[in-house]
């Protein structure tokens, strides 16, 4: 069965069902509080919502997705940054006990998969949302047996929303080879920005099967790299290390059609999402030892793989390969930048501090010029440095503070407020990476690629003397950690806290796993003002801010 005639059959199927076919929307949605589309039915949000469809109350799709979240996973079995999700949808129409039976029909009665070979997931329950015992009824009457119904918690099997907001529901998955394949939900709540459940006037159904991992089930596959939507890069690309070549062929694939939607390598946002991909991409190459320029043809492959679906990339083929280009080009001027350094006398893990070079990678550039890098200095100094961190972290977590005199804690309540404004303004990947509090000021360490402009830094410092002047009480509550995180309560060192945490919130602004201790009101702080922003290594900036 290849993927095209998978697709295919999908869409027809549904459509037989009485379901219209609408096509996939573009990988940059309009909701600004995500980057990329994800799941299909991000383009269907405001029809769970009440809001009128003008296809029906039931539709039918094959939808680009780009999961940044999977980036590090790629390389395993079936994890990807791009994929196409196969959904059918219903908006008020249909619920569990058509959903289930025509994923039961579609799967092993259409395509006749192994049936003897699938397991079925449900919602366990929980404090808000009742067990799913409906569809274990369902699957029961189809044939199911009971023993392969597992019920499970939120983690597995509650989905959504997409974004700060939006429906949401319990899901029942079926699994095959062990993997994930199809994921029904049952959207039959809205949750608002503060996390809160209320039930929706209309249910609907939202359901997501990747094509990929269907492929790898209908194709024999051992991983959806062995598939007709991989399988034609991976052969071009030579070299022993699998999940190297894995790497490479879903970052061309995933660029390929970033690309395509008009985004360009950068900095920021998206740009920076595409940047990243590429480069690691090519890094990956050079360990293949692959000759520059090596993701050109792959990129041709990758195009090629979707002539008859997306014949916009053939279209768009030669801006594509040029953009690619560029990126390849000027990354080789930063490593070369990096290997001249080196050359003067950088070592290995300064290389590695500086320039975000992985090791493997500095070993590779050194031995095309003939230098050899002490490895066991470089393991000796990334120890000491983890140390160095796991000691900080330590210390962060008996609270991170110089002291407890009254100025030092007004600190520390202001450190809270200001990483929830760098998340407000400059996105919701900002993490703390390091603090330190005296009485006199604070120091704060966070991921972001580059440097805040003033307009950044303005809107920081306003958001948080807005939150001063509100005068927010400052709680804390005792939980367990699984509890904080599913209140969205941030946290930096998890694998130090016990079974129970203390989890500090600020009105509704801040949420965050912390030993304390804190001000009462925030209007304690007085007036906050940033007085310095630089860069602290690869990728981290530092701030430093008084209270007045
Ligand atoms: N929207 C659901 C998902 O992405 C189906 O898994």
């Amino acid at each position: 069965m290849t993927s095209k005639y998978l697709r295919q059959e999908f869409l027809s199927f549904f459509e037989k069902r009485g379901h219209k076919i609408v096509p996939s929307s573009s990988l940059l949605p309009s909701d600004p509080s995500v980057l990329f589309t994800t799941a299909g039915m991000q383009q269907f949000k405001p029809y769970y919502l009440g809001e009128k469809s003008p296809y029906g109350s039931n539709v039918v799709s094959c939808q680009k997705c780009f999961r940044t979240s999977d980036v590090e996973e790629v390389g395993d079995e079936s994890h990807l940054t791009f994929l196409e999700m196969l959904g059918n949808f219903s908006f008020g129409g249909y619920f569990k006990e058509e959903a289930i039976k025509s994923a039961y029909d579609f799967l092993f009665k259409e395509l006749k998969l192994p049936l003897a070979e699938a397991v079925f997931t449900v919602f366990e329950g929980n404090e808000n949302v009742p067990e799913d015992k409906e569809s274990v009824e369902i699957w029961k009457k189809l044939g199911v047996p009971e023993d392969k119904i597992q019920k499970k918690g939120k983690e597995d099997n509650f989905w959504g929303p997409t974004g700060e907001e939006g429906p949401c529901g319990p899901t029942t998955e079926i699994h095959l080879k062990g993997i994930e394949v199809w994921n029904l939900v049952f959207n039959e709540y809205y949750q608002d920005k503060n996390k809160k459940l209320t039930p929706l006037s209309q249910r609907g159904v939202d359901t997501g099967m990747g094509l990929e991992r269907l492929a790898m089930i209908a194709q024999g596959g051992n991983s959806v790299f062995e598939t007709d939507l991989f399988s034609p890069i991976i052969n071009e690309i030579t070299g022993e290390n699998e999940k190297a070549k894995r790497i490479i062929a879903d970052h061309v694939k995933g660029s390929i059609f970033l690309i395509q939607e008009g985004v360009l390598p950068s900095n920021v946002e998206r740009g920076y999402v595409l940047r990243r991909v590429l480069r690691r991409a090519i890094r990956y190459g050079k360990l293949l030892n692959l000759p520059k320029n090596f993701l050109i043809p792959l990129a041709q492959k990758a195009i090629e793989i979707y002539n008859d679906i997306y014949p916009e990339l053939r279209s768009n083929e030669s801006d594509i390969v040029t953009v690619i280009q560029n990126e390849e080009e000027k990354f080789e001027k930063t490593l070369e930048d990096g290997l001249k350094q080196f050359e003067k006398g950088l070592d290995a893990f300064e290389l590695y501090t500086t320039y975000g070079f992985p090791l493997e990678l500095t070993i590779e550039l050194a031995k095309e010029k003939g230098i050899k890098i002490d490895v066991e200095g470089f393991n000796k100094k990334f120890k000491e440095h983890q140390e160095i961190s796991r000691a900080g972290a330590e210390k962060k977590f008996v609270g991170g503070l110089a002291d407890h005199s009254e100025k030092t804690i007004k600190y520390h309540t202001a450190a809270h407020l200001m990483l929830a404004a760098l998340r407000e303004v400059l996105g919701p990947e900002i993490y703390q990476k390091g603090s330190n509090i005296t009485a006199e000021r604070l120091r704060f360490d966070f991921n972001y690629p580059q440097k805040l402009s003033e307009e950044q830094i303005r809107k920081v410092e306003e958001l948080v003397n807005q939150k001063i002047k509100e005068d927010l009480a400052v709680n804390c509550q005792e939980m367990t950690l699984k509890e904080a995180k599913e209140k969205g309560a941030m946290g930096v060192f998890e694998e130090k806290y016990g079974e129970k945490v203390k989890v500090y919130s600020i009105g509704e602004f801040s949420k965050e796993i912390c030993g304390g201790p804190h001000v009462k009101m925030t209007s304690e702080l007085g007036n906050f003002k940033i007085t310095k922003e630089e860069s602290s290594g690869a990728g981290i900036r530092r701030i430093r801010a008084v209270l007045e």
